[in-house]
């Protein structure tokens, strides 16, 4: 894409429906579609499942199945997408990548309560777990995206400050992760916390490796990618119509919706390749078999017109 251009990291699938009740009884044929549909959208990355344990997430038991479905679906094909999959140790990525994943994520966090109650560890025992994947991963080719959880504040701890979210995104950027994605997991940031945030991590990771990762709890996720896009970030994770929130972090909404990104961009000028009428008949799709609302403004302004 062209250096102005913007990427939109789909995580519907992941992300969304990972903590959606009606999730874990969607047929892996149905989360196969989203991912098709999804691509057929524009969209050139997406984050499909997650390689974690089924007692904890079950909506992403079927994460072996749906990889390989997908790699399946575009093996030979030019121009596919890249489809990432979270892998929070070595036993996930040897069961991703014998699945035919080929981009992976770890995900750390900024808060030490977090990191207990989502991966059952501390952020140090977190950074060990992930050593040993990052090598392998580099021994075989594979990327690895890194997540920093509550950036701008725990659901837990409260208040998270600028430099410890610098130390664990230095870390994981250090250990070799292509790409540090900075995770507002409860939603609780606004325009000048998270650009306090991003002057810390900036010191340590080159902005042009960082992606802003927003959830939209109190309304604010589209301001915040405005204010880190003049900052000068140029990749977002977002999820179509909205989906989803985090099973580890009480009262958390979903990511900010996509659509309201391609049209916030549009407004910019600024180039997503994502087709938003597309984008916005398969938000009301997947959120119809899910049994909710779809939560994107701009989806919502478009199908009334
Ligand atoms: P643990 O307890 O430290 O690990 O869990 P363990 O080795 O003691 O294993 C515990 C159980 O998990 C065992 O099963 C293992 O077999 C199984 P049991 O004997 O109890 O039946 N297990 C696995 N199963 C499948 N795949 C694996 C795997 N590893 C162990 N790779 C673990 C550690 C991370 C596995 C666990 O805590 C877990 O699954 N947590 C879920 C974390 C999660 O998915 N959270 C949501 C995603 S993160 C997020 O949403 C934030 C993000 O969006 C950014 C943001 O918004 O901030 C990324
Ligand atoms: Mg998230």
């Amino acid at each position: 894409p062209a250096s102005d251009a913007v990427t939109l990291i789909e995580m519907g699938p992941r992300d969304g429906l990972q903590n959606e009740p009606a999730a874990a009884q969607l047929p892996t044929a149905t989360k196969l579609e989203l991912v098709q549909r999804l691509a057929t959208c524009g969209l050139t990355e997406i984050e499909t499942t997650a390689f974690v344990s089924p007692q904890w997430v079950p909506a992403m038991a079927d994460h072996a199945g749906l990889t390989r479905a997908v790699s399946a679906a575009w093996a030979g094909r030019p121009g596919a997408p890249r489809f990432w999959v979270l892998t929070p140790n070595l036993r996930g990525f040897e069961a991703a990548v014998a699945a035919g994943a080929r981009h992976v994520a770890v995900f750390a966090a900024a808060s030490e309560s977090f990191s207990q109650r989502n991966i059952n560890c501390s952020i140090a025992e977190s950074m060990a777990r992930f050593a040993p994947v990052l090598e392998r991963a580099a021994a075989q080719g594979v990327d690895v995206r890194g997540y920093v959880s509550c950036v701008a504040g725990c659901p837990y701890d409260g208040a998270v400050a600028p430099a410890q979210v610098a130390a664990v995104a230095r870390d994981l950027h250090q250990m070799g992760c292509c790409e540090v994605s900075l995770g507002d997991t409860i939603g609780v940031g606004t325009p000048r916390s998270i650009l306090a945030m991003l002057d810390a991590v900036a010191r340590e990771v080159p902005p042009a490796l960082l992606a802003g990762h927003y959830h939209d709890t109190w309304g604010m996720a589209v301001a915040n990618v405005y204010a880190s896009w003049q900052f000068g970030l140029r990749r977002f994770d977002s999820a179509v119509a909205g989906l989803g929130g985090c099973p580890y972090a009480k009262g958390a909404s979903g990511n900010v919706a996509t659509e309201d990104l391609v049209w916030l961009f549009q407004g910019l000028g600024v180039e997503t390749g994502v087709d938003l009428a597309r984008l916005a008949d398969t938000g009301a799709w997947i959120s119809h078999q899910i049994g909710r609302a779809p939560a994107s403004r701009a989806a919502q302004a478009l199908r009334g017109q």
